[in-house]
C-alpha cells in the first residue's frame, strides 16, 4: 500500500576537469608512497583535484543546476527548491554559509538556504533532514548538494597519510513529495554519532577550540588528520549496525537489497560492511577507484555514476550507507531514482559583491 514519502527526482554532479593518477601524485607532492600499495589498501587510483580558483560553492552550484535539469527533464517542466540544503566540511569562507551564495547563483534568492557540516556522512544527514523537512509538509521540493575541496582547503599535500585518500567534487539531488511505491522513494533512515571519539578525524586548530595562532599551535595544526587504522574499525562497526537498523526498519533482508551504495573512502571498508551484511559485490556500486574519497559529495557522485552506466534499474531496493569525523553516521533505504543524471563543469565565480 503506498504511503507517502519524500522522492529523489532529479541527480547532479560536478567534478574539477584535473584527474591525478597516483604516481603523479607521488611525483608532485613528494610522498613518500607506493602506487601499488594506494591501490591495493584503498581500492583508488586517481582523483579530481580542483584548482586554487575553483571553491566549493562553484562545484556546488554547477551540481544543483545540472540536478535541477535533470529533476526538469523527468518532470516535463522546471523545477524550483524551496529549501537548499548544502553538506561541506570545507565552505567558502567561514563565515557565512555556502549555501546562500549558491542558491542566487541558481536564481534562488529568497529561499531558506544553509549549510550543514556531519563530514563525510554529511549526505546522508542532509537527505534525512530533506526527507524529513517533506515528510512533514513544511517543504515540498528541497534541493540537497554535497560539495567539497579538501585539497585546497584541509589537506597538506606532502602527507601521505590524506593526501593520498580524498578527491574534490559535489553532487546534488532534487527532492520532491510523493509516495513509497515510486522510483526514488526515501523509505527509512537511521542516523547516529559519537562524539566520545572527535579527537579521530580532525583540523586541530582554527576553530574557537584552539584559534589560529594560539598558543601552542603550528601552522600544521591547521590540517586534516585522521588516525586511519581506528577510524577503518569504527567505520565498518558504525555503517553495518546502521545498515541493519535500517533493512529491519523497512521490512527488508540483506538478501532483499539489489543495489548498495556506500560513502567511498576504502574499498576495503566498503566490502568488509557488504561482506558482513551479507550483499554480494555485484550489488556493490562506487567510483571510488576514479574519485578517490570526496567527502559528503562521495554519495551523490556514486548514485549519479550508477545511474548514468545503467548499472540499476529505476525502482531497484537500495541500500546507502554513510560514516565521517564527528563521529558522524547513517543509512537510507530506498529505490533507485529514475532520473537521468546531469554533469556540468563548475564555472568559477568571483567575489565581486559588496565588500564589508
Ligand atoms: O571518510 C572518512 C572516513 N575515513 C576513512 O574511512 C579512512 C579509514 N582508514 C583507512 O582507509 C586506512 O586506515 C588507511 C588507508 C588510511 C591506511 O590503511 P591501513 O591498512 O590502515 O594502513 P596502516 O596505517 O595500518 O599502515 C600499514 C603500513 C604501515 O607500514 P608497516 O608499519 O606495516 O611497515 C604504514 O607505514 O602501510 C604503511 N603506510 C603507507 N605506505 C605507503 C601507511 N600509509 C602509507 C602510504 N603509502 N600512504
Amino acid at each position: 500500500m503506498p504511503t507517502p514519502a519524500a522522492v529523489l527526482c532529479g541527480l547532479g554532479t560536478s567534478l574539477p576537469a584535473r584527474s591525478v593518477s597516483n604516481s603523479r601524485l607521488i611525483a608532485e607532492n613528494d610522498l613518500d608512497s607506493d602506487e601499488r600499495w594506494i591501490l591495493e589498501r584503498t581500492g583508488i587510483a586517481a582523483r579530481r583535484l580542483a584548482d586554487s580558483r575553483t571553491s566549493t560553492g562553484d562545484l556546488a552550484e554547477a551540481a544543483g543546476r545540472a540536478a535541477l535539469d535533470s529533476a526538469a527533464e523527468l518532470a516535463g517542466a522546471p523545477v524550483r527548491p524551496d529549501i537548499v540544503l548544502l553538506a561541506t566540511t570545507t565552505p567558502d569562507h567561514r563565515c557565512p554559509a555556502t549555501a546562500p551564495e549558491v542558491a542566487h547563483r541558481l536564481g534562488l534568492s529568497g529561499v531558506p538556504a544553509l549549510d550543514l557540516s556531519a563530514a563525510c556522512a554529511g549526505f546522508v544527514y542532509a537527505t534525512a533532514c530533506a526527507q524529513a523537512l517533506v515528510t512533514a509538509g513544511l517543504y515540498v521540493r528541497p534541493l540537497v548538494i554535497g560539495s567539497e575541496t579538501y585539497s585546497t582547503t584541509l589537506i597538506d599535500p606532502h602527507d601521505r597519510d590524506t593526501a593520498i585518500l580524498f578527491g574534490d567534487g559535489a553532487g546534488a539531488v532534487v527532492v520532491r513529495a510523493g509516495t513509497s511505491e515510486e522510483p526514488g522513494a526515501l523509505l527509512a533512515q537511521d542516523l547516529g554519532s559519537d562524539g566520545g571519539h572527535a579527537g579521530l578525524i580532525q583540523v586541530p586548530a582554527g576553530g574557537s577550540r584552539r584559534p589560529r595562532g594560539a598558543a601552542g599551535t603550528g601552522p600544521h595544526d591547521d590540517y586534516f588528520r585522521m588516525n586511519g587504522r581506528a577510524v577503518y574499525a569504527h567505520a565498518v562497526r558504525r555503517m553495518t549496525d546502521s545498515a541493519r537498523d535500517v533493512l529491519s526498519g523497512t521490512g527488508w533482508s540483506p538478501d532483499d537489497v539489489e543495489s548498495f551504495i556506500s560513502h567511498q573512502a576504502n574499498q576495503r571498508i566498503i566490502d568488509a560492511v557488504g561482506d558482513r551484511l551479507g550483499i554480494p559485490s555485484s550489488r556493490r556500486h562506487g567510483n571510488l577507484r576514479d574519485l578517490g574519497n570526496t567527502a559528503a559529495a562521495s554519495i551523490p557522485l556514486a548514485l549519479a555514476d550508477t545511474a548514468a552506466r545503467r548499472r540499476v534499474a529505476p525502482g531497484a531496493r537500495t541500500l546507502i550507507t554513510g560514516f565521517g569525523g564527528g563521529l558522524a553516521w547513517g543509512a537510507h533505504t530506498l529505490r533507485f531514482p529514475e532520473a537521468r543524471p546531469r554533469s556540468y563543469a563548475p564555472h568559477t565565480h568571483h567575489d565581486t559583491d559588496e565588500a564589508p
